[in-house]
């Protein structure tokens, strides 16, 4: 990862980023831009080189413009010019990120910024600059990204150490929930997943990790998890990582669905359908990541993390379309499409929350339908609870954080779709809104918690076809951010 150091003004100058905003329109109906104010002053009249740049550059300021400049044989030898929009956190965030993009050939890199800066600036700056500059790579080959260091010139920068510590943990822990989701699943099974989650843990006080394993899931009766997982050669997991500071008031549970890599099962999936499958289990990355920055900030909240970790394989021990499975805590699903895996090992996480661990409150993260990017496009999650308050207060982190979700219904009138003739419950109607259904379907096993708990289903932004602003091509660690803004927020 980048390394991001607050200075108190530039020390190494080779490359220096000055922030510039938009201004108003030209009289020929051009937009201009202009050098943020407070900017201090710099040696060899820089900032007046750099005024008289901004126009010809024709720059508008808009968040996330960058221009490079070069003046050879002088220090600074490039001068980047960097929209910061409106000034908001927002603003700078696309800043950081088109700076991490625009610098990339630089080894080291120093952005000035005015001396009123909000420390919410340089937060969003910071973040902007982790997440954009981030790569997965499984072997050394090919080149590394050149930029190794960035000093963020400020006034005061002890008046920035908190905002640049929030920035640093949050990024940290989106680029590792973006690690384990792009991991191919020849690697990523129940177990390695888990297995990660113990390394990332470890060494943490207030942290306790429980692994189970297939036996341990038969004796408790995590029926779903193992119907799911039953098909794999690699053995279901239930991980339960607990954050439990002293100073708690709150109790959260957090589940994820963490389906290692989704065929179908016997319901098997088309080849273009199956082809990302290796990132089913970004709830579960978003949980756990979540909740290790969580403890790395040291929030003073509960959180328990449920992460129920299978891989819906296709072989002659799988589950069957018609089969019907038991629960935690004995409710039953027909289950007529291998397919809808995601619910049932969910089912059986939030029946154990609301049985023995008993919070407060009450989420799931899960990439549970390809519904999702159908009614909200490729961006946004699909946000469902009953209750108002909860609702409002994770859209509006999710928001502040710079991700987006949308509130959706959990109508009456579909509710009798998940009747079955059988079983307690039918797992896949096919007929009425997919996720919609799927949500409904859940809500069913939130038992006294029902108006306590919320669900994401976030199968269209875990991932993105290529770079854009902060996101980088592939997993992009969607509710680590939203998640940990909302935590915050509790105590
Ligand atoms: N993992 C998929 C959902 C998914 C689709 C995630 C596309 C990301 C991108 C899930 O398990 C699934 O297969 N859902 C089915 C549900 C249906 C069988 C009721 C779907 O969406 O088609
Ligand atoms: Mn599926
Ligand atoms: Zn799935």
């Amino acid at each position: 990862m980048l390394a991001i150091r607050l200075v108190g003004g530039p020390e190494r100058p080779d490359a220096l980023a000055l922030p510039i905003r938009p201004a108003g329109v030209a009289e020929d109906g051009a937009a201009r831009a202009v050098l943020l104010p407070g900017l201090p002053a710099l040696a060899d009249d820089v900032l007046a080189e750099a005024a008289a740049l901004v126009p010809a550059a024709r720059a508008t300021g808009r968040a996330g413009e960058a221009h490079v400049h070069l003046r050879p044989g002088r220090v600074p030898a490039r001068l980047l010019l960097v929209g910061a929009g409106d000034g908001d956190e927002a603003g700078w965030r696309a800043a950081g990120a088109a700076l991490a993009r625009a610098a990339s050939g630089e080894t080291h890199l120093t952005i000035m910024m005015p001396v009123d800066a909000e420390p919410d600036a340089v937060r969003g700056l910071v973040e902007g600059l982790l997440l954009a500059s981030y790569r997965f790579r499984l072997t050394e080959a090919g080149e590394a990204p050149a930029l190794s260091g960035v000093d963020v010139a400020v006034g005061d920068p002890a008046a920035y150490a908190d905002a640049v510590e929030r920035a640093e943990v949050t990024a940290r822990m989106t680029r590792l929930a973006r690690d384990l989701t792009n991991t191919p699943s020849s690697v990523k099974n129940p177990q390695w997943f888990a297995e990660q989650v113990e390394a990332a843990a470890a060494g943490r006080p207030g942290l306790r990790l429980r692994v189970r394993q297939p036996d341990e899931l038969a004796a408790e009766g995590f029926g779903g998890i193992l119907a799911v997982g039953g098909g794999s050669a690699s053995g279901p997991r239930l991980v339960e990582l607990d954050w439990h500071p002293a100073d708690a008031r709150t109790h959260v549970v957090l589940v994820g669905k963490g389906i290692t890599f989704d065929t179908g099962g016997i319901s098997i999936k088309p080849v273009p359908a199956m082809k990302l499958m290796r990132k089913d289990m970004a709830g579960a990355a978003a949980v756990v990541a979540a909740t290790l920055g969580a403890a790395a900030l040291r929030l003073p909240v509960r959180i328990t993390t449920l992460t129920p970790l299978a891989e819906n394989a296709v072989s002659g021990s799988a589950f069957r379309p018609g089969d019907v499975i038991t629960h935690y805590g004995g409710v039953t699903s027909e289950t007529t499409n291998s397919d809808a895996e995601g619910r049932l090992v969910l089912a059986d996480a939030l029946a154990y929350a609301v049985a023995e661990l008993k919070p407060d409150l009450l989420i799931d993260l899960a990439t549970l339908t390809g519904a999702n990017m159908v009614a909200l496009g490729k961006r946004t999650g699909a946000l469902y609870s009953d209750n108002d308050d909860l609702a409002a207060d994770v859209l509006a982190a999710i928001d502040a954080a710079g991700e987006s979700a949308w509130r959706m219904p959990l109508p009456a009138d579909y509710v009798e779709y998940l009747g079955s003739d059988v079983a307690d419950l039918y797992s896949a109607p096919n007929q009425g809104g997919g996720s919609v259904l799927a949500a409904l379907y859940l809500r069913e096993f939130t038992g006294d918690l029902r108006q306590r708990w919320l669900h994401v289903d976030m199968s269209a932004p875990s991932w993105a076809d290529g770079d854009a602003a902060e996101l980088t091509r592939g997993a992009t660690g969607w509710g680590v951010r939203g998640l940990l803004r909302w935590l915050a927020t509790l105590g």
